[in-house]
């Protein structure tokens, strides 16, 4: 029989892909052009509907040694589930229950196709909260979890990784393995679930996942302030966390990208003065909390320098803000060669973008940075015309050298994929990599799955 035959009769016959021109959109990611791996010419796709057809897809793969590419949402930015080798690429839209909220435990339970969009809307409808917010919510839950994605409201709620609390897994053999639990605490032996959280697809395939909740906050506000400059925009950042207060989400965004992400939606930047500016947003359980916290987060910025101060205090004013905020990465996808996710400590974010400053004045051109500010994290933006140039990684390799100068890492919240794969080499101590190694051979024997990515 031939593979496209067992796999279909793994799944049915409706949920094999073998015609190229039908797989298309399973080729693809939201990689920018400049760095987009190319897939491989012999690709089949298989969609299973549970984990037992996972299971027995993953047994005829590692019996024939055939290359599996997981996939769900496809918005990674590096070249995550890009299909380089001939092989099959696993969807996991068919698994797209939502399986449980549990309100006696605040946890919900959830099949890896769920999009993140799918997950926010029933957890909200039952008045909680899943705290982290990847950007697209067009993600998946097995995406969010592989990826460990991060997001804007690190700063207060902490990362996915922070939230998951049980995983199914089925490895590379087909064993099919429980991890964790709707547990708080589990200290049973080395802790495998969080191996597989961030491991890219490299050590398993999620199946399903449960989360941790909380509450709702009763109210949130968003206050955006503006600066003269990049240095005094971030410098303001430490001084409002120095003064006791923890915000959800400290946002940093560039006037001349955030404009062109605003004329993107037909929408105009509110903020009329400035050139840097910083987006707060702050949850508490009533309207004088949050507007005391706010308050105070603009008397901080005022002794830092700021030269306006913007309180979105319609629910209206506050989607437009964050809505041109978050269509930032869409909405320079045409002229972007590149958009990095380094981190570094927070307080050397200053230090970091100066740094980017000398840089692009270095090689005679403009990078525009936004990010998480009180993360460290920053997204160095890489237009095409370094590209067109021939200079886009020398340019990235100076970035990279000043990131990991200041302590930093090369990539905070989209994970090596791909693209980063030569960043991760050169900035991942031999030790430490021999050791990821040993761990991906125990868990994937024959390096079937998404050879190529991450930690390889
Ligand atoms: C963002 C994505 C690109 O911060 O991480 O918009
Ligand atoms: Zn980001």
């Amino acid at each position: 029989m031939t593979l496209a035959n067992e796999l279909k009769s793994i799944v049915g016959e409706d949920f094999v892909i073998t015609r190229r021109d039908q797989m298309m959109q399973y080729l693809l990611d939201e990689t920018p052009q400049a760095v987009k791996p190319v897939p491989a010419d012999e690709v089949l796709v298989a969609k299973p509907s549970c984990s037992a057809e996972v299971s027995d897809l993953l047994k005829l793969a590692n019996r024939t040694r055939t290359p599996v590419y997981p996939r769900g949402g496809g918005t990674s930015t590096v070249g995550g589930p890009i299909p380089t080798t001939n092989g099959i690429v696993l969807s996991l839209e068919r698994m797209d229950r939502l399986i449980e909220i549990d309100m006696d435990n605040l946890m919900v339970v959830a099949e890896a196709g769920v999009t993140m969009e799918t997950m926010l809307r029933a957890v909200e409808g039952k008045g909680l909260l899943f705290p982290p917010h990847p950007g697209d919510e067009g993600a998946q839950v097995g995406g969010v979890v592989a990826c460990n994605a991060g997001g804007s409201r690190a700063v207060k709620y902490g990362i996915v990784r922070n939230y998951v609390k049980g995983l199914e897994v089925v490895l590379a053999t087909g064993e099919m393995v429980s991890m964790g639990g709707k547990l708080l605490k589990n200290n049973t032996g080395l802790d495998l679930m969080h191996l597989m959280i961030g491991s890219e697809g490299t050590l398993g395939i999620i199946t399903r996942a449960v989360f941790r909740l909380y509450p709702m906050p009763a109210v949130t506000a968003v206050l955006l302030v503006s600066f003269g400059d990049r240095r005094t925009a971030v410098a303001a950042v430490p001084r409002v966390l120095q003064s006791g207060i923890l915000p959800l989400a400290v946002e940093y965004v560039e006037r001349d990208i955030i404009d062109i992400s605003a004329h993107h939606l037909g929408m105009s930047w509110p903020a009329k003065r400035g050139d840097a500016h910083l987006i707060f947003t702050v949850d508490g359980r009533s309207e004088d909390e949050v507007y005391a916290l706010c308050e105070q987060i603009a008397a901080a910025c005022d002794a830092s320098g700021s030269v306006d101060t913007l309180f979105a205090e319609t629910k209206q004013e506050q989607d437009t803000i964050l809505r041109i905020r978050n269509e930032l990465y869409g909405a320079l996808m045409g002229d972007l060669a590149e958009s990095l996710d380094l981190a570094v400590p927070p307080a050397k974010v200053a230090d970091f973008l100066d740094a980017v400053e000398r840089i692009a004045r270095e090689y005679g051109s403009r990078i525009p940075n936004y990010g998480h500010a009180a993360d460290g994290n920053l997204h160095p933006h890489l237009m095409m015309d370094l590209q067109q140039r021939g200079i886009l990684w020398e340019v990235k390799d100076a970035i990279y050298e000043e990131g990991a100068r200041l302590g930093g890492t090369v990539t905070a919240e989209h994970g090596v994929g791909r693209s980063r794969r030569i960043y991760f080499n050169r900035y991942t101590d031999a030790t430490s990599r021999r050791l990821m190694r040993g761990i991906k051979d125990l868990f994937d024997p024959n390096g079937i799955l998404n050879p190529g990515a991450a930690i390889e």
